[in-house]
């Protein structure tokens, strides 16, 4: 009875497995994500995200981060869209993906399978070309995915579901480094106060006012809803409203506790509103 009751429980969780990515919150990275620096950094790498990098020729890059502790489990899967131009390209031909330990240690991404995978959430079918899943080292993974043709790729990071944080920006560093000799840049032309992609103020929300740059706040948090717009299940015109603007509560009028746009939005920040 024992074991029944086991395999039946194994049966129920492998059911379940199946939707893992159907919950990992999506991350887009914009076409400044150029480098893992410059790229959104996923706050504890254990929780499941997709990100989403798509490429209009040859030779673009996109890249992000992820933080993993002593003891973790780096889980990261390869997923394409079952759907052209894609899944008829040539394995030689998709993006590849080079993953960077906290010490240096270099993985490219070999393609070892073509596994159909239906999410439901997203009604989306996908196609596993790669998985794994290894003991982490503590520290800051880098990701970058290096195109070799218009495509679009999701690569699927972490296992648990739950809802995890996103930071744009430079990785806060713990002891500020003090250089012995500032550079003669440096000193030549003070920088501004506010230089670093963090800095996401209501006057730059305000220039990102049209379609072409959609930037908003909600909530405090700065987002770039520009490819956002023509995918938004309420009309495109809902998210062109909130352009240029605080859309705090535009967005809780209509979507307030709701886990799907909660979780879409979080995709596109790109930082904490600076004053
Ligand atoms: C950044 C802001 C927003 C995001 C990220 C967002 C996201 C979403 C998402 C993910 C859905 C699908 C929900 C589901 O799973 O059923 C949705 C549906 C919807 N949204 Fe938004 N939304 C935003 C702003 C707004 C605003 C400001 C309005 C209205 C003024 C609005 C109106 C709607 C409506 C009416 C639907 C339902 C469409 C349908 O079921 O046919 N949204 N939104």
């Amino acid at each position: 009875m024992k074991k029944l009751l086991i395999s039946a429980l194994i049966t129920a969780m492998s059911a379940l497995a199946i939707s893992p990515a159907s919950a990992h919150q999506p991350v887009v990275l914009l076409d400044t994500d150029t480098t893992a620096e410059k790229g959104p950094l996923l706050v504890d790498g254990t929780i499941s995200f997709a990100i989403r990098a798509s490429f209009t020729k040859s030779g673009q890059k996109k890249a992000f981060r992820a933080a993993l502790k002593e003891g973790d489990q780096l889980d990261v899967q390869y997923l394409i869209v079952d759907k052209k131009p894609e899944n008829s390209l040539k394995n030689t031909l998709l993006p590849q993906l080079v993953i960077t330990s906290p010490t240096g240690k270099k993985t490219t991404i070999k393609f070892t399978e073509r596994t159909k995978f239906y999410e439901p959430w997203g009604r989306t079918n996908y196609l596993y070309l790669a998985r794994i899943s290894t003991p982490a080292e503590a520290g800051i993974y880098s990701f970058v995915a290096t195109s070799r043709a218009k495509s679009a790729i999701t690569i699927a990071v972490g296992e648990k579901e739950v809802t995890g944080e996103v930071l744009r920006g430079p990785a806060p560093t713990p002891t500020p480094a003090v250089s012995a000799k500032p550079s003669p840049a440096a000193t030549a032309s003070p920088t501004p106060e506010v230089t670093t992609a963090s800095a996401y103020t209501m006057a730059k929300v305000q220039e990102n006012n049209s379609a072409t740059s959609c930037w908003s706040v909600i909530n405090g948090k700065v987002y770039d809803l520009t490819k956002w717009i023509n995918s938004h299940p309420g009309g495109s015109s809902a998210i062109k409203g909130l352009c240029g603007i605080d859309g705090t509560s535009s967005f809780t009028a209509q979507h307030r506790g709701q886990g799907s746009p909660a979780s879409t939005l979080a995709g596109y920040l790109l930082g904490p509103l600076t004053s």
